[in-house]
């Protein structure tokens, strides 16, 4: 294979690229960004790396779950927070409802940039170019906000910077405690449907940490419970940016994109021989790769080659998307090839891209049902292959809007114009979400048999 450098990508065809009216303008702020600190440390992806081996062997479990796209208008505290909270309550009931450890992962601090399946959009007879997320151009529909605009990067970075600040301020400074695991239930959940069913979680988990205070362990004794790993994530698009964040970790001199912990590749920019795929192989971070239902075979295995030639445990996360209606016949192959292949990977589900709809009134939705149901075709899959589905990945805000149909409220179409919000796609609002958890749990604690103990897996 070639070698690898951090601008290598540069050689190779690649898709998703913004047009910026000035490349001296782009290149300005690229030298601005490689001035800058880096966002996280080399050594918290390799400790994310360890956990994520940790699901590769069947004892964990991931949670991946943030907006679509972030907006520069949604930085706020209260917005950062409460997509956190429940990110922390679906854990909880991960955890607890199915005695496994979770690995979290926000799609938070850094989710900017989208690819696009078209690159210009019409509306009333005026076509401009598309909206690419808020680290590209604007989402107005004026020529203006469509222009691609490099100094975006620079307020990428900065609202990065200042929404992992506070994901680690809650993380290690007492939000995250288990003691306050019933508070975390305050504003929206106390008018659901769910409302009895957190609580009494929260009760149980209450009554566990009396026992175990009673015993010794407290939150002074034991920092698990006073504290969480939780790390970022997102798609490696613009790799400009990307680029320019990637630094030689110097107690390895490894080289690490230090944008976020985890970086994935997009099912629309994972060419096994494109500028995507290039870049990220260079880096040491664990990575994700979108796997559709247009994945072949050969091109899977090639990409796992490609991304993960020492075969580490950890170090590649596959995420399946492929649709309620064609999980069951498009992941069994793939799965199949990559146990035959003896290839370490995480396999993770998005029940969220392959079950996109449109409405009547042209709004792009998602059906909670559809949802559950790749939800349920992916753990089906993974029991009757023998091999750990090994998590979730979903778009999801810690707010009350109404952008997916269905769930304990039964949301309608007719309901949707209530709150819509998205800049991209349709995400599980709250409820929603925490609801998704109960179900995972369940389905989770149905198959809990460790992998390790099961024939099929022993004997590999
Ligand atoms: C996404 O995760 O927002 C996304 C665009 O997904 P995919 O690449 O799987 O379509
Ligand atoms: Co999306």
């Amino acid at each position: 294979m070639s070698t690898w450098s951090p601008d290598s990508w540069r050689n190779r065809p690649i898709k998703q690229v913004p047009a910026y009216p000035s490349l001296e303008k782009l290149a300005a702020t690229e030298a601005k960004l490689r001035q800058y600190p880096p966002l996280v440390f080399a050594g918290e992806a390799r400790r994310l790396k360890a956990s994520l081996a940790q699901v590769a062997e069947g004892k964990a479990f991931v949670l991946q779950g943030g907006d679509c796209a972030e907006s520069f208008n949604d930085f706020t505290a209260i917005i950062i927070r409460d997509t956190f909270r429940v990110l922390l309550q679906m854990a909880v009931v991960l955890t607890f409802g199915a005695s496994v450890p979770v690995v979290k992962m926000g799609r938070m601090a850094g989710q900017f940039a989208k690819p696009r399946s078209s690159d210009t959009e019409t509306v009333g007879g005026e076509t401009l170019p598309t909206y690419r997320g808020d680290i590209v151009n604007g989402p107005e529909f004026t020529a203006e906000a469509r222009v691609p605009d490099p100094a975006r990067m620079e307020t990428g970075y900065f609202q990065s910077a200042g929404t992992l600040n506070l994901l680690r301020a809650f993380a290690t400074g007492g939000y995250a405690d288990l003691h306050e695991v019933h508070r975390w239930n305050l504003g929206f959940v106390a008018r659901s449907p769910l409302v009895e069913r957190y609580r009494d979680l929260a009760a149980r988990i209450d009554e566990t940490l009396g026992f175990m205070a009673a015993c010794g362990i407290n939150s002074a004794s034991t920092p698990q419970i006073r504290e969480t790993d939780f790390f970022t994530s997102h798609e490696a698009l613009l790799l400009p940016y990307e680029q320019a964040l990637t630094r030689v970790d110097s107690t390895t001199g490894d080289w690490y994109a230090c944008s976020a912990h985890f970086l994935w590749i997009g099912d629309r920019t994972r060419q096994p021989d494109h500028a995507h795929v290039e870049f990220l192989r260079g880096v040491k971070n664990p990575l994700g790769l979108k796997v559709g239902p247009t994945t072949p075979i050969d091109d899977l295995l090639r990409l796992i080659d490609t991304l993960n030639p020492a075969n580490e445990a950890g170090r590649l996360t596959l995420i399946s998307r492929m649709g309620a209606d064609k999980v069951e016949k498009m992941l069994p192959p793939l799965v199949r090839a990559v146990q035959r292949e003896g290839r370490k990977v995480v396999w993770l589900c998005d029940p969220m891209h392959g079950n996109t709809i449109s409405t009547a009134a042209k709004l792009k939705t998602r059906n909670f049902d559809s949802i559950l149901a790749e939800v349920r075709g992916f753990f089906d899959v993974h029991a009757a292959e023998a091999t750990w589905a090994g998590g979730v990945h979903v778009e999801m805000t810690g707010r009350d809007v109404t952008e997916c149909i269905g769930g304990a409220h039964l949301l309608t179409e007719d309901d949707l114009s209530r709150s819509y919000e998205t800049f991209c796609d349709p995400r599980l609002n709250a409820e929603q979400s925490l609801e998704l958890a109960f179900l995972v749990a369940e389905e989770l604690k149905a198959r809990r048999q460790p992998l390790a103990e099961r024939p099929a897996f022993a004997a590999q």
